[in-house]
């Protein structure tokens, strides 16, 4: 069993997307292990997306990412960083397959609507940035 950490952004919740979302998710035999509403500061943001630093992106996604609540969860499953990754699709919409989250859903290459860690050492990492061992449930 294999768990990843995914994040609807403020666009997602803003929008009213966060049932599609997590339909998609249940419908596909992953389980929602902890969820919560965070609305991160400045420099969490920066915390958590310090390996985009150097990016040109960098201020503007730190600035959006901190614009309204997000809600990060902790999925389970098997096989589960890659099946999240192929639901969410391309990070770019406009190159993400028929079907996936952000295909459906994003309006912009930073606004895509989901989260989704890209290898088990970086989903180690970012669940424990949002959820200690008492926030998550066997189930
Ligand atoms: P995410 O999967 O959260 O990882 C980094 C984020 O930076 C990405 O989703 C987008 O929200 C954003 N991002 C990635 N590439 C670009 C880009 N070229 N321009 C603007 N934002 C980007």
């Amino acid at each position: 069993m294999e768990r990843t950490l995914s994040i609807i952004k403020p666009d997602g919740v803003s929008r009213g997307l966060i049932g599609d979302v997590i339909k998609r998710f249940e419908k596909n035999d992953i389980k929602i292990i902890a969820m919560k509403m965070v609305h991160l500061t400045q420099e969490d943001a920066e915390k958590f997306y310090a390996v985009h630093k150097e990016r040109p992106f960098f201020a503007s996604l730190t600035e959006f990412m901190t614009s309204g609540p997000i809600i990060p969860m902790i999925l389970e499953g098997e096989n589960v960083i890659e099946k999240n990754r192929s639901l969410m699709g391309a990070t770019n919409y406009k190159e993400a397959a028929e079907g996936t989250i952000r295909r459906d859903f994003a309006t912009d290459i930073e606004k895509n609507v989901v989260h989704g860690s890209d290898s088990p050492e970086t989903a180690a990492v970012e669940i424990a940035f949002f959820f200690n061992q008492f926030e998550m449930n066997e189930r």
